[in-house]
């Protein structure tokens, strides 16, 4: 057998050693190379036919080639396990110093923390929170606020009604009616909540939305009690001074009846489209209370009177973001909660 032969197929396959792109191809070579049917077994089986005084010694070197060759493998072959570990530790790698990120929190909702921020302005003026049933009788929800049968407000389309007579309130009203049978004169209540409304839905009509009701009994209350409340109230929630006007309202719990409307907080009463180009938009319902609404509850309104407004928790919320779509407020996506 030629040396030549034998050293020419070890420089090859160093080569190939040398150049493997990975573990795959090395095992290739191996097999080639080192296998039971690879070249260097082919070689050997020649051995036998050389002459006896040479046979030893080519054994040897070739015996000498397959170490060799074994050992470059084994080399190259660490050499990738090293590199792969290195690898597989720089994407593991993991700073322990960072601050940990901690579980996700939540917040509170903005119609919430607007009732939160209401109610504080109030009882820091005396008043007291009172909470009341959503499925309400028929007397609290109408008859006690001098809604006779026949009044739009009790049309089917409007008022979700429930077997037996009772109702889904369809505003937080009735719990005015509640703390005036509850707690009697002289009176100062609020009453946040949510109602329900058979509507049909839209941009700016929901069928559950929030509201609150506030009811002042004392003696001697005026509009501009009323006023003033109102207006404490705006400041407070818009943290500006705001522009108020008052119009006359139809409300049957109410005698004057008023619909408050601020300046549009979006345009600056220039005109836009949540104002509907007037400038102004109308916020809250209220009044100096009914007679009959104080006698129902057994109020001698000779002696006491009050006045009361009912405002959408759910409208203000939009004024305040300039949420232009009241479906966003319970539609329960976090990409629009997160927001605040
Ligand atoms: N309950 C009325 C509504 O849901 C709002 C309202 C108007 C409440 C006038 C009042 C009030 O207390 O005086 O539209």
């Amino acid at each position: 057998m030629p040396e030549t032969v034998l050293s020419n197929l070890e420089a090859a396959a160093r080569e190939r050693i040398r150049t493997a792109a990975g573990a795959e191809e090395l095992e290739r070579v191996r097999v080639e190379v080192l296998g039971r049917k690879g070249s260097l077994s082919e070689i050997s089986k020649g051995l036998g036919k050389l002459p006896p005084e040479e046979r030893a010694g080519a054994g040897r070197q070739l015996n000498a080639v397959k170490q060799a060759l074994e050992a470059a493998l084994q080399a190259r072959q660490t050499e990738f396990e090293e590199t792969a570990g290195k690898a597989r530790l720089a994407a593991e790698w993991i700073d322990l110093t960072l601050p940990a990120p901690g579980p996700a929190r939540g917040h509170l909702h903005p119609i919430s923390r607007l009732q939160a921020e209401i109610e504080d302005v109030f009882t820091s003026l005396g008043f007291t929170v009172l909470d009341g049933p959503e499925v309400e009788t028929e007397y609290h929800n109408f008859d006690a606020l001098n809604i006779p049968r026949d009044h739009p407000a009790r049309d089917m389309q409007d008022t979700f009604w429930l077997t037996g007579g009772s109702v889904l309130r369809t505003h937080t009203s009735p719990v005015q009616v509640r703390g005036m049978e509850r707690f009697g004169p002289p009176l100062r209540i609020i009453a946040p909540g949510r109602v329900f409304r058979n509507e049909e839905l839209d941009a700016s009509h929901e069928h559950t939305f929030y509201q609150l009701e506030g009811m002042m009994v004392d003696r001697d209350v005026s509009v501009a009690h009323l006023v003033y409340f109102m207006k404490t109230l705006l400041t407070a929630v818009f943290k500006r001074e705001v522009t108020v006007r008052l119009r006359p309202g139809f409300f049957p719990f109410v005698e004057p009846g008023f619909e408050l409307d601020i300046h549009c907080l979006i345009c600056g009463g220039q005109g836009c489209r949540v104002c509907k180009q007037s400038g102004w938009v109308e916020q809250i319902g209220c009044g100096l209370v009914h007679p009959n609404v104080l006698r129902m509850s057994g109020i001698d309104p000779e002696e006491w009177n009050g006045f009361a407004f009912g405002l959408g928790l759910t409208r203000l919320v939009m004024m305040r973001y300039a949420i232009d779509d009241v479906r966003y407020l319970q539609g329960g996506d976090l990409r629009f909660l997160n927001q605040f």
